[in-house]
């Protein structure tokens, strides 16, 4: 990954988004945010980076962050996909809260990518990097949505990846557990469950995708616990889904139906 290229990050406002955008830059790169949080644009100001100000998972959104980072950047090399939300407790989760999740966390990743990749296909070459989370891989107890939308980011990577990577389309998905951001500090009463194995720093987590990018593997892990805990899930479910239902019990989450 040379100095150069052209890298979009959504989510760039905060938490992993924001640090993404830093390392990037810091190691040459130019690069393109977006966020619907115009607090974004103070990092803009920052890495003198092209900016929009807007939900990137609208059609129309998706499409204005695309326009400008081909405006700025000429060619898009690789897209971050890293925008996500975490909405809705248990089967209280409303209506409104699981079609956000499914917008924002599935839904923005098939928008750009089908903006994308009519380019990358004809240049032969583009990398898609959708930060989903451990969630998308084991559960999220407490949050169905975040669980079931974070296993769709996953599953629609996967399916990307299975289908183009003969034609240069290299596409990575990023599952960390607790990330100490701004997701992180208001998620209530699931904080110790996404605490219980150990927090990484934003900057830890941008390590992780920077060096994803040399190494071109579809995970990036930045708990290596995770593949023990999809090995174990694999080869006994119902042990699997014993023990999450013990920290369930422990936890006491919340988020009966009214
Ligand atoms: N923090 C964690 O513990 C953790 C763990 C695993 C995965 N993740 C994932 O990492 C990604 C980044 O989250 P974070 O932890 O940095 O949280 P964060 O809340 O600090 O940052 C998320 C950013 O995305 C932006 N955003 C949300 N919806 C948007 C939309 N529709 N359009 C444009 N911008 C939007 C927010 O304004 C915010 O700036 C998310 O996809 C999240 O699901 C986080």
């Amino acid at each position: 990954m040379g100095p150069g290229l052209g890298a979009v990050v959504t989510g760039a406002g905060s938490g992993i988004g924001r640090a993404i955008a830093r390392r990037l830059a810091s190691e040459g790169l130019r690069v393109v945010l977006a966020d619907v949080d115009p607090a974004v644009t103070a990092l803009a100001d920052e890495l003198g980076a092209a900016v929009a100000v807007g939900n990137v998972a609208s059609e129309a959104g998706a499409a204005r962050v695309f326009a400008l980072a081909s405006e700025e950047l000429g060619e898009i090399d690789i897209w971050f996909g890293n925008a996500g939300i975490e909405r809705g407790r248990g089967l209280a989760t409303s209506e409104h809260e699981w079609h956000d999740s499914y917008e924002v966390n599935v839904l923005a990743h098939v928008r750009a990518a089908r903006l994308l990749l009519p380019h990358w296909l004809e240049r032969g070459r583009g990398r898609l990097v959708i930060t989903a989370s451990a969630a998308g891989l084991l559960t999220m107890l407490g949050s169905p949505a975040y669980s079931v939308t974070k296993h769709g980011a996953v599953a629609f990577a996967e399916w990307l990846s299975a289908t183009y990577r003969h034609r240069g389309i290299v596409v990575q998905a990023i599952c960390p557990q607790g990330v100490q951001t701004r997701m992180l500090e208001s998620a209530g009463e699931l904080h110790p469950l996404m605490t219980r194995d150990g927090i990484r720093t934003a900057d830890e987590v941008a390590e992780a995708a920077w060096q994803g990018l040399a190494h071109d593997r579809f995970f990036v892990l930045p708990h290596p616990k995770v593949a023990r805990y999809v090995q174990a899930k694999a080869s006994d479910e119902d042990g699997w889904l014993a023990g999450m239902n013990r920290i369930q019990q422990r936890l006491g989450l919340t988020g009966d139906p009214a």
